[in-house]
C-alpha cells in the first residue's frame, strides 16, 4: 500500500493500528439488534468470464449451480434460525456473477429468507442482457423480485469490443421490458474507457431510458491488477472533465442522482446495495457488516460448500473494527450516496459527527468538497471528483489486494492493510 494511503488511514482512524483481517470467526453472527440491516446473496456463475471483472465468478454449469444453491439455502437457515422471531430487514439484493442464470430457483431462496426475515424495501437482482427474455423476467417477477439491474456496459460496438462483450439487442430488451414490469429497471454502464466521449455516454443513457430503464448506473472503469484486463485507463484530467460533464448533463435533464454513480428519470427508482448501516451476506465471497465487525466468506465454491456441509459458517476473514475504523467505514459508504446526515451518524455512534470529525468537516467545507443544507452534508461536483479519485485509490489499495489474495487462497491466515 502506498505511503499516502497509509498516512490517510492513520490520520482518519487516529491510530497506527492497520486494518487487520484474520482467519477467525464467531459461530454466531450478532445481528439480532442491528437496525437498518440489508441482505445480499451472491450467485457466482456466468456464461462467459469478462476479463475486466473482479467479482468472484466461475463458468456456469447447471448441475454445479443447483448444488451451490442447495448449500446457499442451508447457509440462510443456519444464520436465520438463530433468531427468536422474524427480523425486519430493508432490502435483499442478488448479485454475482449472473444470478438470473438461476431464475428458476430464486423463488426457493426468497422463501428460505422469508422464513427468518421480513423484507420492507423490495428485492433486487442482476441480469446479463442475454437473460432479458419474457420467460426469465416472468419467473423473477413471480418469485418476488421488484427491481432488476441489467449489465449493458455500453450500446456501442467500439467499447463492447474493448470490454470483450457482445452487443446487447435493444429491440429484445424493449420487448421483454414492456411485457414484464418492475418498480426499478436499472442498466449498468462502464465509462472512462479509452477514447470514450460525453456524446457516447449521453447516447447510452438516453438509449437506456428510451428502451425501458428508469435508472442507470455509470461506473468508472477500475483496472484491477489481478484481473489483468489490458485496458488502458483514462488519464486524470480527461476523467475529471468527463465526470463533471456527465454530472452536469444529468442535472440539466432533471435526472435524480441517488448515489455517486447512479441516476433515475423517475423519483423513487433506486437500485443500491451499497449504503447500509449493516448487512448480512450469503454465498461465496459475500461480505457481512455488523456494528463492530466486517466478515467476508471464502471465494472458493468448493470450500464454501464443504463448510456448509459441516454446519460451519463459510467466513474466511474477519476484521474487528476499532470505533474510529468503523466511523470511517460508515462515512465512506454514506458519502457514496453523496450525502451524510449527521443526526444518523450520531444515532449510530452515540457521538456527534462534529465532535468526532469537526476539523475534517471544516476542511471539507473550506476546500469546497461539501456544503450543508438543512443540516445535511451534500457532496459538491468537486467533492464528487475527489471522492471518485479516493474510491479508485481505496479500491486498488484495499479491495484489489484482498480479492487478489482470496481468489487463490480460500482461507488466508491474515491480511493487513
Ligand atoms: C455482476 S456484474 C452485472 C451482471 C452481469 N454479470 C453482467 O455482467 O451483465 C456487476 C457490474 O459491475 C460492473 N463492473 C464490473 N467490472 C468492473 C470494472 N472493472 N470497473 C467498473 N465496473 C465494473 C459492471 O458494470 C457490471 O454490470
Ligand atoms: S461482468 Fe458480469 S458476466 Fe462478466 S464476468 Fe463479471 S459478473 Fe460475469
Amino acid at each position: 500500500m502506498s505511503i499516502l494511503a497509509r498516512l490517510t488511514r492513520v490520520w482518519l482512524t487516529r491510530q497506527l493500528q492497520p486494518f487487520t483481517f484474520k482467519n477467525e470467526y464467531d459461530e454466531k453472527l450478532d445481528f439480532a439488534g442491528c437496525e437498518g440491516l440489508g441482505l445480499y446473496v451472491h450467485i457466482p456463475f456466468c456464461r462467459q468470464l469478462c476479463s475486466f471483472c473482479p467479482y468472484c465468478r466461475e463458468i456456469y454449469d447447471a448441475k454445479a449451480c443447483d448444488e451451490y444453491i442447495d448449500h446457499l439455502i442451508r447457509e440462510i437457515h443456519m444464520v436465520g434460525s438463530r433468531l427468536k422471531e422474524k427480523k425486519h430487514v430493508t432490502s435483499l439484493y442478488f448479485g454475482g456473477g449472473t444470478p438470473a442464470l438461476a431464475a428458476d430457483r430464486i423463488g426457493e431462496i426468497i422463501a428460505a429468507i422469508d422464513e427468518h426475515f421480513i423484507i420492507t424495501e423490495g428485492i433486487g437482482l442482476e441480469l446479463h442482457p442475454d437473460n432479458v427474455s419474457e420467460e426469465t423476467l416472468t419467473a423473477l417477477r413471480r418469485a418476488g423480485v421488484s427491481k432488476i439491474c441489467i449489465g449493458v456496459q455500453s450500446f456501442r460496438d467500439k467499447y463492447l469490443s474493448i470490454l470483450g462483450r457482445r452487443d446487447p439487442d435493444p429491440a429484445q430488451l424493449t420487448e421483454a421490458l414492456k411485457k414484464v414490469q418492475f418498480e426499478t429497471v436499472s442498466m449498468d454502464f462502464i465509462f472512462m474507457l479509452p477514447g470514450q466521449t460525453l456524446d457516447d455516454l449521453k447516447a447510452d443513457i438516453e438509449m437506456a431510458f428510451s428502451i425501458g430503464a428508469n435508472h442507470v448506473a455509470i461506473y468508472p472503469f477500475i483496472d484491477f491488477a489481478f484481473a489483468g484486463s489490458g485496458i488502458e485507463p483514462m488519464r486524470k484530467q480527461e476523467k475529471r472533465k468527463l465526470l463533471d460533464d456527465i454530472t452536469l448533463y444529468c442535472q440539466s435533464k432533471g435526472y435524480v442522482r441517488d448515489s455517486i454513480w447512479t441516476y433515475s428519470n423517475k423519483p423513487g427508482s433506486k437500485y443500491s446495495s451499497m449504503t447500509r448501516d449493516n448487512y448480512l451476506g450469503f454465498g461465496c465471497s459475500a461480505a457481512t457488516l455488523l456494528r463492530d465487525q466486517f466478515k467476508i466468506n471464502t471465494f472458493s465454491v468448493k470450500e464454501y460448500q464443504k463448510r456448509i456441509r459441516n454446519n460451519t459458517l463459510p467466513t474466511s476473514l474477519t476484521l474487528r473494527f476499532t470505533e474510529r475504523q468503523r466511523m470511517i467505514y460508515y462515512l465512506f459508504w454514506y458519502a457514496y450516496s453523496t450525502k451524510v446526515d449527521p443526526r444518523e451518524f450520531e444515532n449510530f455512534f452515540g457521538v456527534s459527527l462534529k465532535k468526532a470529525y469537526g476539523f475534517e468537516l471544516w476542511l471539507a467545507k473550506k476546500l469546497g468538497f461539501v456544503t450543508e443544507e438543512d443540516g445535511i452534508l451534500r457532496m459538491t461536483l468537486k467533492g464528487a471528483f475527489y471522492y471518485h479519485h479516493y474510491e479508485n485509490y481505496y479500491t486498488l489499495a484495499y479491495i484489489d489486494k484482498m480479492w487478489g489474495i482470496m481468489r487463490h487462497d480460500a482461507f488466508p491466515q491474515k491480511i493487513i492493510m
